[in-house]
């Protein structure tokens, strides 16, 4: 752990660690660190193959070893370091409809928590939160979620439901045209890369810009790949740009704790812990 990490992040390190060594200990260790190399040649090749399927329970626990935490992180320093939180909730103090497209295990969902838990905004309670995702990580997230989430849930006063939804299938879109309207805030973290790399980026921008209810909200955040850059720059014309990066931001990712480098990240070849992400995001408003 980096020395000057501030507290906020630091403790949320420590947590993620420490729920993602409970999880996997006691389990086929093999088999999460197949799941490892084989989503990291996913993401690699995914211009070629399209976005991972996630389709063993290893192969969500290797995402939630080499990918959750580090995006939590990333999200949580982005909201409270750069102070993007601020900004995103600017305007919307009452209780709120979101909306998490792309939700995987949550890491969007533990960082907006922890942020608006350490920023005390009571005004949070009794919102909603609907985590849609085409691939079944309702396990996984009882794992690795649930625990995170938990003082929180309670804390807040907040109810969570679970959506399994395709959103390039007709079928997803029925879904999202009952969901979409009904939403204050939309998040898609970490999704857009993936919706480009099978061509269906199209469909939901179209869906979006015809169900979002008047000042609703839209945060898409991804890493800063030129093509993401260049979707948020085309779908930003369609909406009021409330903030948007040009730039891409680097965000240090602290080392995984000694248990998790030593049994599932090991140093050389795709199993090397990540050390930081290039994230670019777009804050609009409909
Ligand atoms: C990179 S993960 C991001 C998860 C989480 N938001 C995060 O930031 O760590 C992308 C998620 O989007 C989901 N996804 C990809 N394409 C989708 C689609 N067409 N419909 C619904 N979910 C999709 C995947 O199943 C995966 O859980």
């Amino acid at each position: 752990m980096l020395d000057d990490t501030p507290k906020d992040l630091k403790d949320l390190w420590n947590d993620l660690n420490t729920v993602v060594q409970e999880a996997c200990a006691g389990r086929d260790l093999d088999a999460i660190r197949n799941g490892i190399v084989q989503l990291r040649s996913d993401y690699k090749e995914r211009d070629l193959r399209g976005a991972p399927n996630f389709d063993s329970p290893e192969k969500m626990l290797a995402y939630a070893v080499a990918y959750h935490p580090a995006h939590s992180f990333a999200y949580l320093h982005l909201l409270s370091r750069r102070q993007f939180g601020r900004t995103l909730f600017s305007a919307m103090q009452r209780p709120l409809n979101v909306l998490v497209l792309g939700a995987g295990i949550g890491a969007e969902t533990v960082a907006m928590l922890r942020w608006l838990r350490a920023e005390n905004c009571v005004w949070f309670r009794g919102s909603q939160l609907t985590l849609v995702d085409r691939a079944p990580w309702e396990d996984t997230r009882t794992l690795i979620l649930d625990p995170m989430i938990r003082d929180s849930l309670q804390f807040f006063d907040l109810g969570i439901r679970p959506v399994l939804s395709d959103f390039s299938t007709p079928e997803g879109h029925e879904e999202l045209k009952k969901l979409v309207p009904e939403a204050d805030l939309i998040l898609a973290p970490s999704l857009v890369t993936e919706l480009i790399s099978e061509h269906s980026e199209e469909q939901l921008h179209v869906c979006l810009l015809s169900y979002m209810k008047p000042k609703s909200r839209l945060l898409l955040i991804d890493h800063g790949y030129a093509e993401f850059r260049h979707i948020a720059k085309q779908w930003s014309r369609d909406f009021t740009d409330v903030l948007s990066t040009t730039d891409q931001c680097k965000v240090v990712i602290n080392q995984p704790s000694d248990w998790i480098r030593r049994n599932l990240l090991v140093w050389g070849g795709p199993l090397t812990p990540v050390t930081s992400y290039h994230m670019t995001w777009c804050l609009l408003e409909r």
